[in-house]
């Protein structure tokens, strides 16, 4: 598959006002999320949780894409369709994510990810499996003294050889880093931290010859952090993020898509919304990659009750509807409330 081709699928993914569900949890964190809500960290209920978001009814109107995990590309929906397949057959792309988690990078508590030996070889089988994209997930914190240039080097380069070997597999590559909400910091001090790492980031996707139309960029909204006194109102997080995007990251990438890093889903939403009011300049499309943000209303209900799973889709459809109206900088408390099927 060439570039061409690769970037057609990122316009598919993004174009118009859909977006991209992440689905993409680890066993772990999908059990601790269950755990929290009394449901059985089982198999099947896992399978059960995917299957109804997936199948939800009218998904396919506002999410172009689902990103799957491991576990989850190999299960299939109650009629034994695979997922993937299920999700093709209503036009929503397939993905998967691909690294493997986090390691400690140096005795600073800093992070990086792993996953990268023997990835073609996995690339090819998911592909097989249907998966058109692939996700890699980096994790910066911020601090005094963090993140150090070096940890972001090192994340940088993975991502980059992530990218690269996607490319070369005819997968689109998702290139997440992350930043986290944690700690005190300033709605500044993220815009500049954000900056920084975007320009690294690039530095190595240009040298190792990443075709940047081809490839999607997850990033978080620039925000302070979660405890810090001053917090901005949606205007300001849109006008920050935008200015950081656009100093830090070439015209020619395909496009932007936002995580939700733990905001709450009306926060994520109305943030997404602010940076689609009016005539913000925005190179590339702009969309929403959310999990928590997405999910965590529609989970809350469901609780693992076989009675609640078509008002947990409809609660999940919602969300993704909301999220869509402010890509069409069309969402206000009417939408909100009037959708609103809970
Ligand atoms: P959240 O929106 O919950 O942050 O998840 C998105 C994601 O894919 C994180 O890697």
């Amino acid at each position: 598959m060439n570039d061409e081709e690769l970037a057609a699928i990122v316009q598919r993914m993004t174009s118009g006002c859909k977006g991209i569900l992440a689905i993409d949890e680890s066993i772990a964190t999908c059990n601790s999320r269950f755990a929290a809500l009394g449901i059985a960290p089982s198999v099947a209920m896992r399978r059960a949780y995917r299957d109804l978001l997936v199948t939800a009814p009218g998904l396919h109107d506002h999410i172009a894409a689902v990103i799957l995990s491991d576990e989850t590309i190999g299960q299939a929906t109650a009629d034994g369709l695979p997922f993937a397949e299920a999700l093709a057959s209503r036009d929503i792309v397939a993905g998967i994510k691909v690294d493997i988690g986090l390691t400690p990078f140096a005795a600073d508590g800093e992070l990086v990810t792993q996953g990268l030996d023997g990835l073609a070889a996995r690339l090819a089988a998911y592909r097989l499996q249907g998966a058109q994209f692939a996700k890699w997930r980096a994790v910066l914190c911020i601090d005094d003294a963090l993140p150090t240039r070096a940890c972001i080097a090192a994340n940088a380069h993975a991502l980059a050889r992530f990218a690269a070997l996607c490319q070369e597999a005819g997968v689109v590559p998702v290139v997440e880093p992350e930043i986290l909400m944690v700690g005190d910091h300033s709605l500044l001090v993220c815009a500049a931290v954000t900056e920084h790492v975007l320009r690294l980031v690039f530095e190595q996707l240009v040298e190792q010859r990443v075709s940047l139309e081809a490839i999607i960029l997850k990033i978080a909204m620039v925000l302070p952090g979660e405890d810090c006194p001053q917090q901005a109102t949606p205007a300001l997080v849109a006008e920050s993020t935008l200015r950081s995007l656009r100093r830090a990251v070439p015209a020619a990438v395909g496009a932007v898509a936002f995580l939700s890093g733990g905001q709450s889903p009306l926060a994520a939403t109305e943030r997404l919304a602010a940076m689609h009011d009016g005539a913000r300049p925005r190179p590339w499309p702009l969309t929403f990659s959310f999990g928590r943000a997405l999910q965590a209303p529609a989970l809350a209900h469901w609780r693992g009750r076989h009675d609640h799973a078509a008002s947990a889709q409809a609660i999940l459809v919602h969300r993704a509807a909301c999220n869509g109206a402010a890509r069409a900088g069309a969402y206000n408390a009417a939408i909100e409330h009037d959708r609103n099927p809970s």
